[in-house]
Formats: structure tokens, sequence, C-alpha cells
């Protein structure tokens, strides 16, 4: 086998013999319309998080939902953050974030801080925060949770990046409320 084809059968668990490979040489990765891919994922109810970072003076923030538990032994969690977004730059440079898990109350913070384009500077003017412990990056005080990472790896996946984190601290909130969630393209509660 290639080099190319045992790269291939890594990605996509099928030989390039069985996978559609075009005439010509010209590789083929699949004809699933992206739209409709994530139609299909916003049938995979999530919660929401603030991912948070703090490069040179200034405070990033973002609203995400692409988060998973990697590992127990190292604590390690991952999230995925799109390349074009400002956050991406920010927190590559900086090694460290913050994550809190929000609750149905911090909706108004969520659909805040997944505006595109909205002014860098002052973005947590109106979030209440207090900074990590380890990191001292913005984590929101009303989360239900709240996590703080250093940068374990980082793997470039198509137009995002898989950032994975090495979990330095932890909180819990002791009354949670009520959960936020994402499904089908939208806000909810989880009661
Ligand atoms: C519920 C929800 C979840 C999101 N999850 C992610 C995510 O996991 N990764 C990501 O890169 N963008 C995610 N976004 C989009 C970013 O929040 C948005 O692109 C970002 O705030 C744009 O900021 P910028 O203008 O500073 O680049 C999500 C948006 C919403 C509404």
């Amino acid at each position: 086998m290639s080099d190319y084809e045992e790269n291939r059968l890594y990605r996509t668990g099928i030989p390039a013999k069985y996978s559609g490979e075009r005439s010509g040489g010209e590789t083929s990765w699949g004809s699933v319309d992206p739209d409709e891919y994530r139609q299909v994922m916003g049938r995979f109810v999530t919660g929401v998080s603030v991912i948070s970072t703090r490069a040179g003076d200034l405070d990033h923030a973002m609203t995400a939902n692409a988060l998973m538990s990697v590992s127990l032994d190292p604590v390690l969690m991952a999230v995925s953050i799109e390349r074009e977004a400002r956050f991406h730059d920010a927190v590559m440079e900086a090694g460290k974030w913050g994550v809190s898990l929000l609750p149905e109350s911090e909706r108004r913070v969520a659909a805040w801080l997944a505006t595109r384009g909205r002014p860098l500077h002052g973005q947590l003017d109106r979030v209440d925060f207090h900074r990590g412990p380890e990191t001292g990056v913005a984590l929101l005080d009303n989360a239900m949770a709240t996590l703080e990472c250093h940068t374990f790896d980082t793997v470039r996946a198509g137009d995002h990046t898989l950032l994975i984190g090495h979990v330095l601290s932890v909180s819990i909130a002791a009354r949670p409320g009520d959960a936020l969630i994402y499904y089908r393209g939208a806000f909810g509660v989880q009661h």
C-alpha cells in the first residue's frame, strides 16, 4: 500500500480502491452537502458554553457547543474552533483558555458571544465574570460549572482546529439551575 493510500485509509477508513476515486487521479472525499450535514448534527442536542482566553491585554470569548470530554488520565477536554473565528488565533497564541457551561439564564450572553464581528474591545462589559485562578482567563459568574485548560495539543481539521486542553481547574455551582441547550439551530432549555 502506498503512503497515500495508507493515509487515506487512516482518514476515511476506506481503502482508496473502494472509495470512489475519480478517474484522472482526482480525489473524491465524498459528496455530503455541508448544509445537510449541519442539519443532521443539529439533531444532536448539546449544551452551550462560552470559551474564553486572554491574549495580550485583551479578553476574547466565544459561544461554543463543539465541546467534548476526551480523557480522564490525564484529564483532557477538546473544543473545535473555526479557523476564521477571531478567537482562533488568540487562543493559539495564549495557550490557555477557560470554559463556562451556561445555564438558561445566560441565553442573552450566548447569543451575544455568537454574533460575528461584534466589537472585541468591551465584549464582556455587560457580562459578570471573574478571573480563573490558574490562567487569569474570564470565567462567567453565573456558569453551571467552569474549567480552565492549558493547550495540550492541536489538530488541524479542515476549516477548524481541534483544540485539546489539559484541564487545570474545575468548579461547580451549588445551584446550577436549568441548562441552556442547542437543538436544531435554536436555543432551548433543559429543566
Ligand atoms: C450555539 C452555538 C454554538 C457554537 N459553537 C461553536 C463552536 O463550537 N466552534 C466554533 O468555532 N464556533 C461556534 N459557534 C460560532 C461562534 O460563536 C461564532 O462564529 C463566533 O462568535 C464568531 O466570532 P468572531 O466574529 O469573533 O470570529 C457557535 C455558535 C452558536 C450560536
